[in-house]
């Protein structure tokens, strides 16, 4: 990914009928539209890190979640944990908004169906979605695009507290008065980023977490331990206190490798690599999983261990870790997603004893493969502390 032309975007064409057809936002976008987006989202996304007010809100949706799951009696499945405070959160970054009653569900059955649609074989087939816009998927591709644009005008033209330093109000400094949000096709597009790009990565993430969590009760423990010696809830500036979470989390990260090859680069002209001619429009992906996994590069690559990302007691990152990607395009929101994922983690354990239902074994690490590398569905028990 070191060339230049290796850093397009290969888009189905589904994914773009999704983006109106202009590769708007940052996933599917190139060239200078892609350089002004990808910079303005990570610039915006760091202000947010930086004043503590992504912090803020990761932990109110998460804290919605908790009380939730404090009420649901019996064995949870593991899947309906993490879609929606994701959702929820990405809705506040982006129009500055929180849903109104039901629309968080809503939205996420939408983006849910969207999904499930992008794993349809005909969804880019032109003839057959044509000919079979529901069973093809597409007509799911579009109820998502057009509903959710409407919620989402709705929600940016109606005004609110809580706006600044949001998407929305960056724009609105940036643009002038004349700007409006709700026909920038680029802002409702950051949004469909924030959920395809990163809904199905953080909640896949989660649910490893939470299976290596049941599957290494000593892992668990000394997790634990760690956190107990914290003495509070742990918050984003204790990242550097707990080592052992980090390699955890690290260590999770690696086995489940839960974005395998990346998401598909186009060759935007011809290039050579290592003798190779590469021909302009090949579609280009990297092998997250492979360098994961090398026995070239790491020991016992298919034990469990986080001990790997430890030294001398202090957690030393690893180069050949990438589940962000390399590169110029390298995942715009690496850094909320960890700490979304650091502190749901971490909160859960604070909070939560895990444990499998009654009598279950702990759930194996056999995989399936969506938009992103799952755990196989399973079920666990959380009991308040
Ligand atoms: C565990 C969580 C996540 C993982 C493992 C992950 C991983 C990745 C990977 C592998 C790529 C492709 C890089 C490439 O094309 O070379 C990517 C791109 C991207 N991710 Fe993430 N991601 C995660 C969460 C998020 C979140 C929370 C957001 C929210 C803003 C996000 C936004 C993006 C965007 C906008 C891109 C496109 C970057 C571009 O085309 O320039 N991701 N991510």
């Amino acid at each position: 990914m070191a060339q230049p032309e290796a850093n397009g975007r290969a888009a189905g064409s589904s994914q773009m009928a999704l983006s109106f057809g202009r590769k708007r936002g940052v996933v599917v976008a190139e060239g200078e539209r892609w350089a002004r987006n990808s910079g303005f989202l990570l610039a915006a996304l760091d202000h947010m890190l930086e004043s503590g007010e992504a912090e803020r809100m990761i932990c109110d949706e998460l804290e919605a979640l908790e009380e939730r799951l404090r009420d649901l009696p019996g064995p949870l499945d593991v899947q309906t944990l993490f879609r929606r405070p994701y959702v929820s959160l990405s809705w506040r970054i982006v129009t500055g908004q929180r849903f109104l009653a039901g629309q968080a569900e809503r939205i996420t059955a939408l983006f849910q169906a969207e999904m499930a649609a992008f794993q349809n074989s005909w969804v880019d087939n032109r003839l057959l979605r044509a000919l079979f816009p529901e069973r093809s998927g597409f007509a799911d591709v579009l109820r998502f695009r057009d509903e959710v644009r409407r919620l989402f005008a709705a929600a940016v033209t109606s005004g609110g507290e809580g706006r600044e330093g949001t998407l929305v109000s960056r724009l609105r400094a940036e643009r002038g008065a004349d700007w409006d949000p709700a026909t920038d096709e680029d802002l409702v597009m950051f949004f469909f980023d924030f959920l395809n790009a990163g809904c199905e990565t953080t909640s896949s993430f989660n649910e490893w977490a939470l299976l290596y969590l049941l599957r290494e009760p000593e892992q668990q423990a000394l997790v634990r331990r760690e956190l107990k010696a914290l003495g509070r809830p742990a918050t984003a500036a204790d990242r550097e206190r707990l080592p052992r979470t980090r390699a955890f989390l690290a260590e999770v990260f690696r086995r489940s490798s839960l974005t395998p090859a990346g998401v598909p680069h186009r060759a935007t002209g011809a290039f050579s690599v290592e003798g190779y001619r590469v021909p302009a429009d090949t579609v280009l992906r990297y092998g997250i999983l492979a360098s994961h996994w090398s026995d070239a590069l790491w020991q016992e690559p298919e034990r469990f261990r986080p001990e790997r990302f430890l030294r001398d007691g202090a957690f030393v990152p690893n180069a050949d870790l990438v589940p962000y990607g390399i590169g110029p395009r390298v995942c715009t929101g690496r850094r909320l997603a960890e700490l979304y994922n650091f502190l749901s983690v971490t909160r859960l354990l604070q909070r939560f004893e895990l444990a499998p239902p009654d009598g279950a074994p702990p759930p194996g690490e056999d995989a399936w493969m969506g938009l992103s590398r799952n755990c196989r569905p399973f079920q666990l028990e959380l009991r308040p502390r």
